[in-house]
């Protein structure tokens, strides 16, 4: 089989072409990355000798023209990802994810090939605190903010293809990831790499904000359940039952890093902050078997403060400017 991964040198999928890679050897995989100052090749170094890499967008109709109509399996991770950004400037959010969405689906459609297409639970909205209810895959879309709105649009595009084109495609939609190798804009990268540089970390509003995290191992290995036995047409959402608020999680990596666990500071709250994700996974653990592997949150953060304190390189040159960039949002 060969797969072409777009976005492969993200967070997520850098993880994903390791996973493949390790418990794959008889996939080809090829990647499709803009490298955009979210993507890092240096995130490929462990296995470049197993993995054709193309620099490029996914918007350029031609280049994935070429690239699609050599491969079994396109599984989709590209994106714009990072919800503060989109706040700022939601154009390049409506260009990769809407319009280099609809590039890959022309491709797939003329070619045949098999699609895989990773969201996000933000598509749903958020729910209250303390309430029951989780999302499952009849919860209405609701997204808050310009990059959810972005996701949501193109998983309806995905939708579509499938019904009027009988494109081969299926969806997934998976919960807030942790794990190495994701840009220290985000939360638990950015607190963790601060600490390391003695800064204190920084709470967005009062921090009652519920997260539902997952170790990115478990996010692709789901991936491949759905991928291998999903249904097609149909969505999987992904989760491991990993609510946390935010506070919880700040104090949490300072007690791990041997910090006094109050020494935070209170920042400016995110516009249009969703409250809380929640994610109900049954589907696809009942339909499909899966199962995730990292089921202690504390475990998993402990192994994840481990790779960053090891990998300073590989983060280093992306602190100074996110922190400039957090600063002026006073944030
Ligand atoms: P990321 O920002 O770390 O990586 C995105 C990658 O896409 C980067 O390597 C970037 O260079 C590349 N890219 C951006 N624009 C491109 C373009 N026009 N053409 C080609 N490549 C381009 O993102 P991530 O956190 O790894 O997220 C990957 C996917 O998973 C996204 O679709 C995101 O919506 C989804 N997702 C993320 C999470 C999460 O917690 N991070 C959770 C659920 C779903
Ligand atoms: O739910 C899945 C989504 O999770 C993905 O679709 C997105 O691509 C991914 O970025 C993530 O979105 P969030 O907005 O939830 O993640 P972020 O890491 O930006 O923030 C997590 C929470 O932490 C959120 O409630 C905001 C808060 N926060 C964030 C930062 C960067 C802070 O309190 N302080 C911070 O410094």
């Amino acid at each position: 089989m060969h797969v072409l991964v777009t976005g492969g040198a993200g967070f997520i999928g850098a993880n994903f072409v390791h996973h493949t890679v390790r418990t794959r050897p008889d996939v080809q995989v090829t990647v499709l990355d803009a490298l955009t100052y979210a993507g890092n090749e240096r995130s490929l170094s462990p296995v470049e000798d197993k993995v054709t890499f193309t620099k490029g967008d996914i918007a350029d109709a031609d280049l994935v023209d070429a690239l699609v109509k050599d491969v079994d399996l396109v599984v989709h991770f590209a994106a714009e990802s990072h919800n503060d950004n989109s706040l700022h400037d939601p154009w390049p959010f409506v260009r990769t994810n809407v319009i280099g969405t609809y590039q890959l689906l022309e491709a797939v459609r003329r070619h045949g090939v098999r699609y895989h297409h990773v969201s996000t639970d933000e598509v749903y909205g958020d729910l209250e605190l303390g309430d029951p209810t989780r999302f499952t895959p009849q919860t209405p879309y609701n997204p808050s903010s310009p990059y959810s709105a972005t996701k949501a649009s193109s998983d309806l595009l995905v939708r579509a293809w499938v019904r009027s084109f009988g494109v081969q495609a299926t969806i997934s939609n998976c919960s807030n990831n942790y794990g190495p190798y994701q840009h220290v804009e985000k939360f638990i990268p950015r607190q963790i790499t601060n600490v390391l540089d003695g800064i204190r970390p920084k709470l967005y509003g009062t921090g009652e904000n519920v997260r539902d995290w997952i170790h990115v191992d478990d996010h692709n290995s789901a991936v491949w359940a759905i991928i291998d036995r999903g249904r097609i047409g149909e969505t999987y959402l992904i989760g491991a039952d990993g609510e946390q608020d935010n506070k919880t999680v700040i104090e949490l990596i300072l007690e791990l890093m041997g910090q006094e666990p109050k020494a935070y500071d209170h920042v400016n709250d995110r516009p249009g902050h969703d409250l809380r994700y929640a994610i109900d996974a049954g589907k696809l653990r009942t339909e499909l078997g899966w199962e995730p592997r990292y089921t202690t949150f504390r475990d998993g953060l402990t192994a994840t403060i481990d790779w960053y304190r090891s990998n300073e390189a590989w983060w280093r040159p992306q602190k100074g400017e996110t922190e400039a960039r957090y600063g002026v949002l006073g944030r």
